[in-house]
């Protein structure tokens, strides 16, 4: 009991320092299943280095979802966007339709989102789920469904920093499942 009551402002020393200078890369992270006392626990896992890195890019200081990520707004954000066909479910040619289970891949780069690796672990990519960040609104205009949720089923987006190539920002990569009906001319014979 005694040691544990000298363990604890240790662990919140270690915490408190943490928040300010940030951490040292080759200090290794105390591994918070290594500790008896729940409250021990709880403090120590406030420094694992993928939690204070998605707290450090969501914080609401610093991160706006309904803003267009860019910090110049006279530039336009380029979205890059790729089809992947994975099946063709089915041709009706009286209607003119055409169903297909698709893989969307969009790519953008998020000016917002940014960090240093070496002061989160080395951590050079990380997953947030796609309802925390800002996404385009891209969509498929001749698509029979008008309804997101019959079509599309959103994943979670891969942040990576640019920090390595010198440059500010992320690059986003979001990718997901649709089935799309949309229609086209068909000349079938
Ligand atoms: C990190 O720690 C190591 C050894 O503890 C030290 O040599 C290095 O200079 C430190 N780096 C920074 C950026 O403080
Ligand atoms: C946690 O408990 C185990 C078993 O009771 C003990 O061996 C270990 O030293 C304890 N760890 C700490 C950090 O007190
Ligand atoms: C992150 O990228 C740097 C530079 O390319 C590399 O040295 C480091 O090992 C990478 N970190 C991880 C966890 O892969
Ligand atoms: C953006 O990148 C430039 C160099 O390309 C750097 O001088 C500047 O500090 C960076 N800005 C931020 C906010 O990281």
């Amino acid at each position: 009991m005694r040691s544990a009551g000298v363990l604890w402002p240790l662990v919140c020393l270690a915490l408190a320092r943490d928040v300010s200078i940030r951490s040292n890369s080759s200090e290794p992270t105390l591994d918070p299943r290594m500790l008896n006392e729940t409250a021990q626990r709880d403090a120590a896992m406030q420094n694992v280095p993928l939690i204070r890195l998605t707290r450090y890019l969501l914080s609401h200081d610093r991160y706006d979802i309904r803003v267009r990520p860019i910090i110049d707004h006279t530039k336009p954000l380029k979205v890059h966007i790729s089809i992947s066909l994975y099946q063709i479910i089915e041709v009706d040619e009286p209607a003119q339709n055409i169903r297909l289970n698709v893989w969307m891949i969009q790519k953008w780069r998020d000016e917002y989102l940014d960090w240093d690796p070496r002061e989160f672990g080395m951590i050079n990519s990380t997953i947030i789920p796609f309802n925390h960040l800002w996404i385009p609104d891209t969509y498929l205009y001749n698509s029979v469904k008008m309804s997101r949720d019959e079509t599309e089923r959103y994943m979670n987006i891969q942040v990576s920093t640019n920090h390595w190539k010198g440059e500010n920002g992320s690059d986003l990569s979001f990718l997901y499942p649709a089935i799309y009906t949309i229609t086209c001319r068909l000349n079938i014979r």
